[in-house]
């Protein structure tokens, strides 16, 4: 039985194809679907791994924000001059950016000239290397007569790994490819530029933006494909680049919009994790490169080693007899003989065979045709690697933009360059068919970016430009919103005067300074149920509270939320003395009435039931009730919401505007009786002083011009403008929209800081305490929902009045609750 399995051995290996002996000794070269996506899933988890500020700094991926953070929109134009520094060739040129007339996208001519880079400058001295770029870029100039006196923007592809803080500022974390030039890791690549500029002198020009070469390749096909959002490299050195949502990329601030990311995708599989797919030859390819152990993907894909693979592949099965009847050339065991344009050679369909047996004589091994197919096969499949191996990396990329955006399907264009993909045969073919093997649910273009990356690093720089330019726009038009220190003081101030003024004006007063008849703040003694009516927030309210004595904290509280439609809150009033409506609010014949009235009449004419109608409170007095229920040491209420308002308890003998004297209620009682018995801890000496909540109506500041040095234009109009919006934005847009509601929102709150700063020095005055510590009963969904108001408020008070410790106690129940508080105290003297 052996002897016949021998002879058929021997006879298959008489008839054997050729390439089946390759496949068998490349066995682990040769990657099927379920290896690429295994490789893809771990490409993408180190993705993750790249984005997060916890694991960032570990990570082999290393994930680099590039501050680009909108692919071009047909706006860009200007004309820039740009150095294309990192790939096989350096290149220095002149690029003219046509703006685009509405769809038609605008146009870009290019001149370029290739300067040769001294081998010795590749290891020199860093500084030596960006002189001869500068000096490259004089003679550019010299050599098109372009003026050396006009100031020039200048964009720079630097195709090295490179942490950007800006768009022209990025330091270099690593060389690579045959690039070792010494003393510039670490440093701001853009400064290093400029002051070898600054050597050669006779120049004027603007560094303004600094890329990689994948995020150039981008922007060059994204100029006409607004799908494309992804650039890949295949050349000396291979990287990808794509845009990723700005909240996933911890390192960089703000949420809003996306921001391209050079992957490094080069450094995939130097934390070992890619370790059982490096195969023998990829480590001798590694052992022997000028940075061992750091980017293990790009030498299993990139044009700098794939004809060094190919070689070690070759020279090894020589060893082994597998080829050339086992004989070894020296040039065969030379290192850099097989090159990958030679591995391009032997791949071409029509002269493949015969590219291979040139290029095998010339290394002076005299190879069978067997041998020829058989080598021709070895360059297939470490260059079929290569290409899955990339796909691997694109699909992962792909699918972790498809998520961001919670999409089924995805339509994208990939922007591609570099020699191995621009010049490999089957290249292109074979790297789209894997691509789309792996996503089949995507739809995705290539486009190869024909004039290099320059065009696209002038738009990236036409971009930088607009932005600075819109930038300086937003800056200007932000500028009234953003108070200082010293006019917040002034609005403390003025908020001080106006409260003065209010409490003793007997006439009309910006700030109104309403006496609420309010005495005292709860004690936790009341007990009853009692319905309560809430209206002139968002929504109108009716409550049932019960309040069961000495259970302070724990009211029973049911209640109804009702919308008020639009035709009652500007119907007719029917429906206290009401001074003016605020929020929207215009029922008529309203103003001027008393609201108890106008509410007992509505009573009467439903005619089912009949209330006893206690007290009128405003929401600020009763959500300073009900927070006071909780923290006694609440005296104040705040409403930062649909409108805003405060109120306090101001002493009795600062309220000079009310005929009011310590008189009888309605009821005949003498109302100094109502103050005393209030309990918890307060500051000390301020029990015994009779005192009246006061509601400001503090939202009348201004009134009387008094603010118009802090108004801005755009208070006097905003309203209408956000209803007409209804605008579809760009990422910029958005960008900006938000800035605006921030600068709009954070002046809100600095001014209801100032305001609240204002009451509180004017308490702790009246008390002549060095220190107060007091307690803001505080409702209204600004203040509770806007992600900074409370914040920005409490900041503001804080700094604006350093003597007074202010605790914002957030009112759970509303105002609701205060209001049946105040009928519980206002009833307990009757009982
Ligand atoms: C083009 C781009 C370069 C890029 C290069 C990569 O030339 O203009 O910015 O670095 O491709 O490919 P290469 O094969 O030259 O390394
Ligand atoms: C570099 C990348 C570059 C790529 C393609 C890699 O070696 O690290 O920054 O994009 O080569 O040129």
């Amino acid at each position: 039985m052996f002897a016949v399995h021998l002879v058929s051995f021997f006879f298959s290996k008489l008839q054997e194809d050729p390439t089946k002996k390759v496949d068998r000794f490349l066995y682990a070269m040769r990657l099927h679907d379920d290896q690429l996506k295994d490789i893809s899933a771990r490409f993408q988890a180190e993705m993750k791994k790249g984005l997060s500020s916890e694991s960032n700094a570990a990570a082999a991926v290393k994930m680099l924000p590039t501050h680009v953070r909108s692919t071009p929109d047909g706006t860009e134009k200007g004309q820039f001059l740009a150095l294309d520094l990192g790939g096989s060739k350096f290149k220095v040129l002149q690029v003219k950016v046509r703006e685009g007339m509405g769809i038609k996208r605008g146009g870009v001519e290019m001149e370029e000239r290739t300067y040769p880079i001294p081998k010795e400058l590749l290891i020199g001295k860093g500084t030596e290397l960006f002189g001869h770029v500068s000096e490259s870029l004089k003679d550019f100039l010299h050599q098109r007569n372009i003026s050396l006196e006009k100031k020039h923007p200048l964009a720079f592809t630097f195709s090295f790994p490179c942490e950007q803080t800006a768009l022209d500022q990025g330091f270099l974390l690593d060389w690579g490819k045959n690039y070792r030039p010494r003393g510039l890791q670490g440093k701001d690549v853009v400064q290093t530029l400029r002051e070898a500029i600054d050597r050669t002198g006779g120049l004027d020009v603007e560094v303004l933006a600094m890329v990689n070469d994948t995020v150039a390749t981008m922007m060059t096909c994204g100029f006409d494909d607004e799908y494309c959002e992804v650039g890949l490299i295949i050349g000396t050195g291979t990287n990808a680049c794509y845009m990723e949502e700005l909240r996933h990329i911890d390192l960089v601030e703000g949420d809003e919009g996306r921001m391209c990311v050079n992957t490094e995708w080069g450094g995939f599989g130097d934390d070992d994790s890619l370790n059982d797919y490096i195969t023998e030859f990829d480590r001798d390819v590694d052992a022997a490169s000028n940075n061992p152990g750091k980017q293990i993907f790009e030498k299993m894909i990139s044009g700098m080693y794939l004809g060094e693979l190919v070689r070690l592949v070759v020279l090894k099965m020589a060893k082994l007899g597998l080829l050339f009847d086992g004989r070894v050339s020296d040039a065969l065991r030379t290192k850099g003989k097989i090159t990958t344009a030679h591995v391009a050679a032997m791949e071409e369909y029509k002269n493949g065979l015969k590219n291979t047996k040139d290029i095998l004589t010339e290394l002076d091994l005299n190879p069978t045709s067997d041998d020829c197919i058989a080598v021709q096969h070895v360059s297939t499949i470490v260059s079929f690697r290569s290409s899955n191996l990339a796909a691997a990396g694109l699909a992962a990329i792909l699918s972790r933009i498809k998520q961001n955006r919670n999409l089924r399907s995805l339509r994208i264009t990939v922007g591609v360059d570099g020699t191995v993909y621009k010049t490999h045969p089957q290249y292109p073919k074979r790297l789209h068919k894997v691509v789309r093997r792996l996503l089949p649910e995507c739809h995705v273009r290539f486009v190869l970016s024909d004039s290099g990356s320059s065009k696209g690093a002038a738009l990236v720089s036409a971009v930088a430009q607009r932005l600075a330019s819109q930038r300086r726009q937003v800056d200007e038009t932000l500028a009234p919103f953003r108070l200082s220190q010293e006019q917040l003081q002034l609005v403390k101030a003025r908020m001080r005067a106006g409260l003065e003024a209010g409490l003793k004006s007997k006439g009309p007063s910006t700030i109104k300074m309403l006496p609420s008849f309010v005495y005292r703040t709860p004690d936790g003694t009341e007990k009853g149920k009692y319905l309560a009516l809430d209206l002139g927030g968002t929504n109108f309210r009716a409550l049932l509270v019960n309040f069961k004595k000495g259970l302070q904290h724990n009211a029973r509280l049911y209640h109804k939320i009702y919308t008020i439609p639009q035709e009652i809150m500007q119907g007719t009033g029917e429906e206290g003395t009401l001074v003016s409506w605020t929020k929207g609010y215009k029922a008529t014949d309203c103003e001027g009435h008393d609201v108890v009235s106008l509410l007992r009449e509505a009573i009467k004419r439903r005619n089912e039931f009949d209330l006893d109608i206690v007290a009128v409170v405003n929401d600020t007095v009763g959500t300073m009730m009900s927070c006071a229920y909780e923290d006694p040491q609440c005296e104040i209420g705040l409403i930062a919401g649909t409108g805003t308002n405060v109120c306090y308890m101001e002493e009795l003998k600062n309220i000079k505007k009310t005929e009011h004297k310590f008189g009888k209620t309605e009821k005949g009682e003498k109302e100094e009786d109502m103050v005393e018995g209030t309990e918890g801890e307060k500051n000390e000496g301020d029990a015994e002083i009779p005192k009246m909540c006061i509601n400001t109506e503090w939202g009348g500041l201004g009134d009387d011009g008094s603010l118009d040095d802090i108004i801005t234009p755009y208070d006097v109009e905003v309203r209408s403008i956000l209803q007409q919006l209804g605008l579809n934005s760009t990422c910029d847009d958005s960008i900006i929209v938000k800035e605006v509601c921030g600068a709009v929102s954070r002046r809100a709150a600095q001014l209801c800081g100032a305001g609240m700063a204002a009451v509180v020095e004017k308490i702790r005055e009246n008390r002549g305490l060095d220190h107060l510590n007091i307690t803001v009963g505080v409702d209204g969904a600004l203040y509770k929902l806007h992600p900074h108001f409370a914040g920005v408020l409490q900041e503001t008070a804080r700094i604006l009045a350093p003597q007074c410790n202010v605790t914002f106690l957030p009112s759970e129940e509303g105002s609701g609750k205060g209001a049946a508080l105040i009928t519980a105290v206002a009833r307990q003297k009757h009982d």
